[in-house]
């Protein structure tokens, strides 16, 4: 079964040059980040999370964010496909490529707090304890899975009581893939009612991308805050 188009290294190269500044192309994904970033940002109680995950972390650039703002957390990466693994690994721990971000800093050095794992498949946890995380992080993976719904199950099942989960789906993610996402908004937000997930925030972004070699487009992204009951 196919799981991901980032599944072999010349893709996951090219996801980190856009996800990253200063990597080769200019970072077409970073209004998008801090959109990401502010959403995060919305969380009450932040002072009460002391452990994180974050699943599908792609090339690493929200794993980076959530380790400056919870610097003394311990950060669970956890990745299906060990390109990605590898090239996060490269950015964040150790010094093979260096990535700048937008306050200038030199990203290249081994950020203590996180640990990375590849070959999960968000799908089916079953490594992973139930009631485990104070913040459990997923961003734009829903939208490219087969069986979002199972996802999103997993994603409560290994969220603490009373713990924050952070969801960014784009639902109408347009390319021709059998990937795309299964799943409507209303659906979605139908689904993560019947879960025990109370949304205390729900933001609507339309974003500009712009793709090396792709017209550029307009796409929504929906960014869920959610708190399990
Ligand atoms: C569009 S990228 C998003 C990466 C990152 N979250 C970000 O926002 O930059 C989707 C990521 O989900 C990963 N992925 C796809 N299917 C997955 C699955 N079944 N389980 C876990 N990760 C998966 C891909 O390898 C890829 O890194």
């Amino acid at each position: 079964m196919k799981i991901s188009k980032y599944l072999n290294r010349n893709k996951a190269i090219e996801y980190a040059r856009m996800s990253w500044p200063e990597l080769g192309y200019n970072s077409s994904m970073e209004p998008f980040y801090s959109w990401v970033i502010n959403l995060i940002k919305k969380i009450n109680n932040p002072k009460e999370i002391n452990s994180i995950v974050e699943i599908g972390f792609g090339a690493g650039r929200i794993l980076y964010e959530l380790s400056k703002q919870f610097p003394n957390v311990k950060i669970q990466g956890l990745e299906f496909s060990s390109d990605m693994k590898k090239i996060s690994e490269q950015i964040l721990i150790s010094k093979d490529i260096f990535a700048i971000t937008e306050d200038q800093k030199i990203i290249g050095k081994k950020l203590e707090n996180i640990n990375l794992k590849d070959g999960v498949d968000i799908q089916n946890l079953n490594e992973v304890k139930s009631n485990q995380f104070d913040l459990t992080v997923c961003i734009n993976v829903l939208d490219r899975i087969v069986n979002p719904k199972k996802a999103t199950k997993e994603l409560l099942r290994i969220t603490k009581i009373e713990g924050y989960c952070i969801i960014v789906n784009a639902f109408d993610y347009e390319e021709k893939t059998p990937l795309k996402m299964q799943i409507d908004p209303i659906s979605f937000e139908n689904l993560l009612n019947d879960l025990n997930f109370k949304i205390l925030t729900q933001k609507k972004s339309k974003l500009v991308k712009s793709l090396p070699k792709k017209p550029i487009r307009i796409f929504n992204e929906y960014g869920y805050v959610l708190q399990k009951k």
